[in-house]
């Protein structure tokens, strides 16, 4: 019952709803209706109860919140277990600890905040409070360590096109998980995941995404001036969407494209996002920096460059676009 009234206020969100309106449509009584309306508030909901007018769903409060995700969010598994912090120093460490804990395919942990957020290869990611949306998803595949690698290229599919659908910009990847938008990076990707040795399956993985979203140009830090972007920088005059309704937008596109999380459509999809094939790259190749071309992004996920030495598949490791001032 909470969900179908939920699902009323969200679906009038400029205006008040009677109670007796949402007591017809659901055939419930009014006291019913009140009495729902109290529960979801103890959820956190802000509802608001105006006198002969009805009830009206607060608008987004600005930071990302377990109220303000659910108003938004139309999945069935998805972010329904869903924890938001103020301050964790990973989600995907706090993620990976409650999954070994138990928790379920599709369960959150999202932070206002992160003071020792995460990135590829031992790096951090720059997460300030409320300016950006840190957010990691449990996620309990049947697939081998091999297949493993499609839950990250799955993950980089759905992020951009619940930007590119909330914002309109056109997002692009950087193989294995970075988005970018006209060459700057507003998205990281951090995909780790605990392997069952003896069944040689997958127990779980954790996708972790950290999106600029409304960071000014000056709170980068040095090293990442020029090189990273938010959404509000890139929208100009248009404001970006809340980190409430970003979230629910992506954990919607992940629960409407789980189906096909293992299929071409995804790597099809992901290779016509990726801007670095036929481009020139550098590629940490164990102790030094080399120059190879990238010929196409492989159906297992593999990058495939040509180097002097000849064709190799790349599976991980550091690259750099000299031609971007990548770091
Ligand atoms: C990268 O840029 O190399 C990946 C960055 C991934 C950042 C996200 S933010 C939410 C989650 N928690 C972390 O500590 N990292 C990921």
């Amino acid at each position: 019952m909470k969900t179908k009234v939920l699902e009323i206020l969200e679906q009038n969100r400029q205006e008040s709803v009677s109670g007796s309106k949402i007591a017809s449509k659901l055939q419930i009584t009014r006291s019913a209706v009140w009495k729902t309306i109290e529960a979801l508030r103890r959820e956190g909901y802000q509802i608001e109860a105006v006198t002969n007018r009805g009830y009206r769903l607060c608008s987004d409060t600005g930071h990302v919140s377990a109220a303000g995700i659910f108003s938004a969010l139309h999945t069935e598994v998805f972010g329904r277990q869903l924890h938001v912090e103020p301050c964790v120093d990973s989600t995907n460490a706090v993620a990976k600890q409650a999954a070994q804990q138990g928790a379920g395919h599709g369960d959150v942990v999202a932070a206002r905040e992160q003071t020792g957020g995460r990135g590829r290869r031992n790096r951090t990611f720059f997460s300030p409070k409320d300016v950006g949306l840190y957010m990691s998803v449990v996620l309990r595949p049947e697939c081998s360590a091999e297949q493993g690698i499609h839950l990250t290229t799955w993950a980089a599919v759905v992020v951009a096109r619940a930007v590119e659908l909330l914002t309109g910009l056109p997002v692009e990847i950087k193989w294995i998980n970075d988005l970018y938008v006209q060459g700057k990076k507003i998205c990281g990707i951090l995909t780790e995941a605990s392997m069952d040795l003896e069944l040689h399956q997958l127990e779980y993985a954790v996708v972790g995404i950290g999106i600029n979203v409304s960071t000014l140009p000056d709170q980068f830090p040095e090293e990442l001036q020029g090189k990273a972007a938010s959404l509000k920088m890139l929208l100009g005059e248009e404001s970006p969407p809340s980190l409430n309704r970003l979230a629910a937008a992506i954990l919607d596109e992940m629960e409407r494209s789980w189906p096909d999380c293992f299929s071409n459509s995804v790597m099809e999809e992901y290779r016509r996002r990726s801007f670095l094939i036929g481009k020139e790259i550098a590629w940490w190749n164990k102790d030094h920096w080399q120059r190879v071309l990238v010929e196409d992004i492989k159906p297992d996920g593999s990058l495939a460059v040509i180097t002097p030495q000849g064709m190799q598949r790349l599976y991980s490791g550091d690259i750099r676009l000299p031609w971007l001032e990548d770091g």
